[in-house]
């Protein structure tokens, strides 16, 4: 070999070793980024972590906080606002009336035929518009007159079997679902926005008021007769069908519950109790807080960035469909950053706030395919992204980490309201009966869900289920049901409007 032939060797040696140590270094790399994804994710899997004893701390931290909402406003963060809904439908219900359900992404317009005891409902017509983004952090007047404007639509387009009586207005109940304190069954200020309304001037205004101003522009000749929360609608429309209907809860953009209250146990009702001698209570759940909540420092970024900081931080923004998605995002991003989840660049998507959404949680949730397909669908369709089969599996990790917490915190809730109201043992729930007369006679205590998150989150689902018998134990848990109340809460509205109605005496 003559000199140059030794001085390529040389230079082919010593290239082959640069790239034997790149190599090196890569997988290096690659190795200590794995274990920061895991422990990124352990850390997070051990913040979210809902043993069963500390369920239980949540349980009775939900009925000291109840007690304590229902004894002086103010008196916790959970509001339990009056709903004036002192007694609940019988399917005597009869006459055309209206409802209008205003509370999350869509608004519904809805018309429904009601026939008393036999024929109950004759008919049902329904119409769901979604809400232009721009609308809920917009104004007030063009918020209002933009549902009117739909509503007066809706009547524009009925057939001529739906006029009300000569003489007589149509009437409608208003499903209104933000924290609202009601002055009446028909009135009540806005509290506050949340589900990313931000509306500033409807603060403290009185939203039926509101309504009924945007009728008067659209010269839409309408009563709003009742005035409710979706967790009351819900209730009323699952007690039309069902007597042991006691609570409702809905899981769904947003979450909260309602449930049926002694009128004596609440100490800071003011007036004569009503006849029923019971009444809803709105409890606002959303805002629920306790020092036993897993929550992560992700739980934390996630509120601080929200347009409503230090609003509905304790439960809403861990349960409810619109911020799931996110603190999965959240978590992966964090991942991406610090541990080169999805190689040397954090694909862009990753940053953009509220990209990923629930039902795309749900489907990655559900994925059991052995390569894991869906996730590999959503990682391309969202984040524009690809990833091994090994970080395809932790991202489904992450989703059953941020469900799992939420189902089985929406399950501990449960159990607080039904131990709250002495249905959580076997051996109570007949004196509760004998006290309260707006209770179910059946053998049951019947809880009326609603919203997206339990309708089509099946994993959800099953957690929620099995957690609830875990707290109650079977035999207790054999005298609940859970049950599917589907848009009941529009239906619900219609129904208290028709019990509510300024014709109703006649
Ligand atoms: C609101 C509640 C509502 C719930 C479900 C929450 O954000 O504060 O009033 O019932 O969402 O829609």
């Amino acid at each position: 070999m003559g000199r140059m032939g030794v001085t390529l060797a040389i230079i082919g040696a010593a290239a082959t070793c640069a790239i034997a140590a790149h190599l090196v270094a890569k997988r290096v790399r690659q190795r200590a980024n794995w274990s920061r994804a895991l422990a990124i994710y352990h850390d997070f899997r051990d913040g979210c972590a809902t043993p069963l004893h500390r369920l239980r701390q949540v349980v009775d931290a939900m009925v000291v906080e109840m007690h304590a909402g229902l004894a002086l406003e103010g008196g916790s963060k959970l509001k339990m606002l009056l709903s004036y809904v002192d007694n609940l439908p019988t399917g005597e219900e009869n006459g055309l009336f209206y409802a209008l359900d205003l509370g999350g992404t869509n608004f519904r317009v809805l018309r429904v035929q009601l026939a008393g005891t036999e024929g109950r409902i004759l008919q049902q017509e329904y119409e769901e518009v979604s809400i232009p983004q721009a609308l809920m952090v917009g104004s007030n007047e063009e918020l209002f007159d933009f549902i009117v404007a739909e509503l007066a639509s809706f009547i524009t387009r009925e057939g001529e079997g739906f006029h009300p009586l000569l003489g007589r207005q149509r009437e409608l109940g208003f499903t209104f679902s933000f924290p609202v304190k009601q002055t009446s069954i028909d009135s009540g200020n806005l509290l506050k926005w949340t589900k990313g309304f931000a509306i500033k001037e409807t603060v403290g205004k009185d939203v039926v008021e509101e309504l009924q101003a945007a009728m008067g522009r659209h010269k839409l000749d309408m009563r709003v007769t009742a005035l409710v929360n979706d967790t009351v609608g819900t209730l009323a429309g699952g007690r039309y069908w069902n007597e042991d209907v006691m609570v409702a809860v809905i899981l769904g953009t947003g979450s909260n519950a309602c449930y049926v209250e002694r009128a004596d146990a609440i100490p800071k009702w003011r007036g004569v109790l009503p006849k029923s001698g019971s009444t809803v209570i709105n409890m606002e759940w959303g805002s629920f807080w306790s020092s036993h909540l897993p929550r992560t420092p992700v739980d934390d970024t996630l509120d601080a960035d929200s347009l409503n900081p230090g609003d509905q931080v304790g439960f809403e923004k861990l349960i409810s469909g619109m911020y799931l998605g996110d603190i999965v995002r959240r978590i992966l991003l964090k991942m991406a950053e610090e541990a080169a989840l999805f190689g040397n660049t954090v694909p862009s998507n990753l940053f953009i706030p509220f990209i990923l959404r629930t039902p795309d949680v749900s489907a990655m949730h559900a994925d059991e395919s052995a390569d894991l397909k869906e996730v590999t669908r959503v990682l391309r369709v969202v984040f524009k992204t690809q990833a091994s089969l090994r970080v395809r599996k932790i991202v489904v990790d992450v989703c059953d980490t941020v469900a799992g917490r939420a189902a089985r915190l929406v399950a501990a809730g449960v159990v607080g309201i039904l131990k709250k109201i002495g249905r959580d043992t076997v051996g109570n729930i007949d004196m509760a009966r004998l006290k309260n007369n707006l209770a179910g006679k059946g053998r049951k205590t019947v809880v009326a869900m609603d919203g997206g998150l339990y309708e089509h989150y099946p994993k959800f689902r099953t957690y929620l289920n099995d957690t609830a018998v875990e707290l109650l134990g079977k035999e207790a848990a054999e005298q609940v049901a859970v049950e599917l109340s589907k848009d009941g809460s529009g239906i619900g509205a219609a129904l208290l409007a028709a019990s509510h109605s300024q014709y109703s005496s006649d």
